[in-house]
């Protein structure tokens, strides 16, 4: 066994494990945060798919013990304070999924492409990217959708005008 400590979802945690634990099974076992799901344990369909330090990982791929000192962030801490992410919201919105199994995985695969790409990221880059990821479900044309759509609307908030539109702070 080994102690193991990683900031998750902005908490602390710390747990003996085997050395042989996966990230995945830590993250489902020890912590019960089941949204990561595990949909092949083979590397193959991205249902498993977590942010380690910022970027998108597979945690089916890497041992618990490899993400010791990490920031991990699971679908469970993607939205913030009760809001939906935007890459939630718009799945949502545009129908991403149907019986949800990929989601999770598609979601913080999708965060990682739009942190990296930012309003450059179009079509034919969310399909290339999307490789790792399975869909059983969709069809995937309305993930595509949901992802662009999260791209642009993230791309806009974070724009000099939108943020010059906001309603000044008021002074004290
Ligand atoms: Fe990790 Fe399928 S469970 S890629
Ligand atoms: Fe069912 Fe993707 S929505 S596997």
């Amino acid at each position: 066994m080994t102690k193991i400590s990683m900031n998750v979802n902005g908490h602390s945690v710390s747990r003996d494990v085997e050395d042989r634990t996966l990230l995945v099974t830590y993250i489902r076992d020890h912590l019960n945060l089941t949204g990561t799901h595990i949909g092949c344990d083979t590397s193959q369909c991205g249902a498993c798919v977590v942010h380690v330090d910022g970027k998108a990982v597979k945690s089916c791929t890497m041992l618990a013990a490899q993400a010791d000192g990490a920031d991990i962030t699971t679908i469970e801490g993607l939205a913030a304070d009760g809001v939906l992410h935007p890459v939630q919201a718009a799945f949502k919105e545009h129908h991403g999924l149907q019986c949800g199994f990929c989601t999770p995985g598609m979601i913080m695969a999708a965060a990682d492409m739009i942190r990296r790409h930012g309003a450059k990221l179009d079509e034919p880059t969310i399909r290339a990217e999307l490789e790792g990821n399975i869909c059983r479900c969709t069809g995937y044309h309305n993930i595509v959708k949901a992802i662009k759509a999260a791209a642009d609307e993230m791309a806009s908030a974070a724009s000099p005008a939108s943020r010059a539109a906001e309603p000044a702070q008021a002074v004290v």
